[in-house]
């Protein structure tokens, strides 16, 4: 864990939780890790602690946050007429990947929802946001932590690069696990329906819980998701196999572009863990092309395909 910048705190000392809690009631912001990527966090009870986040980030207003709690029992605090499902879905996903969108109550403020009736709330599984969140005796709202539309980042010097001393606190945990950001259900329709991929596919909760989650369509389909997302400066393309990217690469080459081949095979959690640092690492070297051979459609891997096909889109968009 690094301390080579003046506001990167090491999360596993205790003095940093508490510089940050502090950071937090005074309504700053402070970057957390977690299990999927960083976030930004506000204290979710402070309308203007919120605000700050959407000037920061540079986000829409209206574009609804995540309240993130402590432990799987403050999912009934925030929340009113809780479905089965959403119930079954915290019970056996928290803390963990994984964002339940219910009906909210009054304790949710205007500004984390956009003005909606719904709440997104996750309970993340690592222990620098967990010790953070009982210390808070509050909830935070943390989007990922880096500028609107851009990759989300997976490490504190990641946090850093992007916003450098506009952050009062980046607390570091190192590299998050996981590495894309988490699963969204929405359990306020029959079928709950899934509004953003992540490493707890529909697949496995059918399989492990039994219950059918469908696809987005409608309002909740609506709710904030665009088609382009995730862009790093680099042009991403995206290609079959590796004998495909082979050729597109020597193309590229001949025509003076520089380009690079991410190629993770089968390695599905692999290929999560280091996408987004890799994209950064590509633009950091102004690379022209990132040729990227799609993972399978599986687990983690429609997730990593969703990212990658919104990256791709990005780069349609500016041609
Ligand atoms: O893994 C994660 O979820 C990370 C870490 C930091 O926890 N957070 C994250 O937040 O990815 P953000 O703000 O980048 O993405 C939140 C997504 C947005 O696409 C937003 O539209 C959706 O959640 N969302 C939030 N509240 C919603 C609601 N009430 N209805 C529909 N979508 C909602
Ligand atoms: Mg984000």
């Amino acid at each position: 864990m690094s301390r080579n910048k003046s506001n990167i705190l090491n999360g596993a000392d205790s003095s940093s939780i508490d510089i940050a809690v502090r950071a937090l009631q005074r309504d700053l912001l402070v970057a957390i890790p977690t299990e999927t990527v960083y976030g930004l966090a506000a204290r979710a009870s402070s309308p203007s602690a919120v605000k700050k986040i959407f000037v920061v980030k540079g986000r829409p207003i209206g574009h609804p946050l995540i309240l993130h709690v402590a432990n799987k029992q403050d999912l009934s605090l925030w929340s009113q007429e809780l479905s089965n499902n959403a119930r079954l879905l915290a019970e056996k996903y928290w803390p963990g990947p994984l964002t339940i969108i219910v009906k909210r109550n009054d304790k949710v403020c205007d500004e984390i929802t956009g003005g909606r009736d719904t709440v997104a709330i996750r309970c993340p599984n690592h222990p620098v946001a967990t010790e953070l969140l009982i210390r808070l005796t509050d909830a935070i709202v943390a989007p990922s932590a880096n500028h609107f539309g851009k990759v989300s980042p997976t490490s504190a010097r990641h946090v850093a690069e992007d916003f450098g001393d506009e952050i009062s606190v980046i607390l570091d945990g190192g590299e998050c696990s996981i590495g894309v950001e988490s699963t969204i259900i929405d359990c306020t329709t029959e079928p709950p329906q899934i509004l953003r991929a992540g490493a707890i596919s529909a697949d496995q909760i059918k399989r492990e819980c039994n219950i059918t989650i469908a696809s987005a369509t409608g309002d909740s389909r609506a709710s904030g998701m665009l088609d382009k997302h995730y862009a790093p400066n680099c042009t991403v393309e995206l290609v079959d196999d590796r004998k495909d990217a082979d050729v597109r690469l020597n193309q590229l080459n001949g025509d003076g572009r520089s380009s690079e081949i991410i190629d993770f095979g089968d390695d599905l959690q692999m290929f999560a863990h280091e996408l987004y640092a890799r994209l950064r690492d590509a633009d950091k070297r102004l690379i022209d092309v990132v040729i990227t051979v799609k993972p399978p459609m599986s687990g983690i891997g429609i997730a990593i395909n969703e990212r990658l096909e919104k990256a791709a889109n990005s780069n349609r968009s500016r041609e």
